[in-house]
């Protein structure tokens, strides 16, 4: 399969169309950004951890009968994909208070939540990615009440074996951010990536709120060691990967 052209250049990917229609090739880069790209910078062979990492991840989700656009790793940072009709919408699931849901409700960082929060974001850069309200959501017409159905009961599903695949690695699956599409079949899908870009990630063994990231946040809060977090997150998932 040969990379024809590019089709779109993101923040973390680069993604090709190739001869064939339905299938596009995702290029991981090294480059790290945060805060809607106001913060820029690079993590070296972040490419290739994620789309491995990635890689592990839908194949596992696969497994569990979770639809993905994965097909085929072609490289270390490359992989096949189905082309999806991405939705503008970005699904974030907490199960530890973090990030932004601290900034805007107070809760204190690590509140266990008592059940998954499930929240849609608007994706558009320019408008900064803004949290959704049901209505607004509906007003704009980003999905239907069947599709925000569909779209939460999947995250939820989604939480609870990503959870259990990292609690077996010995880290906390605190929040994560995932993308949706259709195929050319109408299918709903799994698509983007995840992995310590897209999710938070604790070390169980850690207590300190600093030494325990292993994940973007060490990049976004200038943390250092970020190039070791994510080696070690890859080992991790790799060895459980390889396990199951
Ligand atoms: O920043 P916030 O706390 O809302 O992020 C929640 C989760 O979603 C985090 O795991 C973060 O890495 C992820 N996220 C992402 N891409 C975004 C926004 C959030 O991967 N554009």
């Amino acid at each position: 399969m040969v990379a024809r052209s590019l089709l779109y250049e993101g923040k973390a990917k680069i993604v090709y169309t190739t001869t064939e229609p339905e299938i596009l090739l995702a290029h991981f880069k090294d480059d790290a950004t945060a805060f809607n790209a106001q913060k820029r910078g690079s993590i070296v062979g972040k490419g290739e951890i994620n789309c491995t990492i990635s890689t592990v991840l839908f194949q596992y989700l696969e497994k569990q009968g979770i639809p993905t656009h994965w097909l085929e790793s072609i490289s270390a940072n490359q992989m096949r994909v189905r082309r999806l009709q991405i939705l503008p919408l970005e699904v974030v699931v907490r199960n530890i208070a973090a990030g932004s849901l601290c900034q805007q409700t107070g809760l204190p960082l690590g509140t266990v939540l008592k059940q998954p929060l499930v929240e849609f974001y608007y994706k558009n850069d320019s408008l900064g990615d803004p949290l959704l309200t049901s209505d607004r959501l509906f007003l704009l017409e980003l999905a239907t009440p069947e599709q925000v159905n569909q779209l939460q009961q999947m995250a939820r599903q989604i939480n609870r074996y990503l959870s259990e695949f990292f609690q077996r690695c010995d880290l906390t699956l605190v929040d994560f951010k995932l993308e949706f599409g259709y195929d050319a079949q109408g299918q709903l899908r799994l698509g983007d990536e995840i992995s310590p870009d897209t999710c938070r990630l604790w070390d169980v063994a850690e207590t300190d709120t600093n030494r325990r990231v292993m994940d973007k946040d060490r990049f976004r809060r200038d943390l250092g060691n970020v190039e070791t977090a994510y080696q070690e997150v890859l080992r991790r998932v790799l060895a459980q990967g390889n396990e199951g």
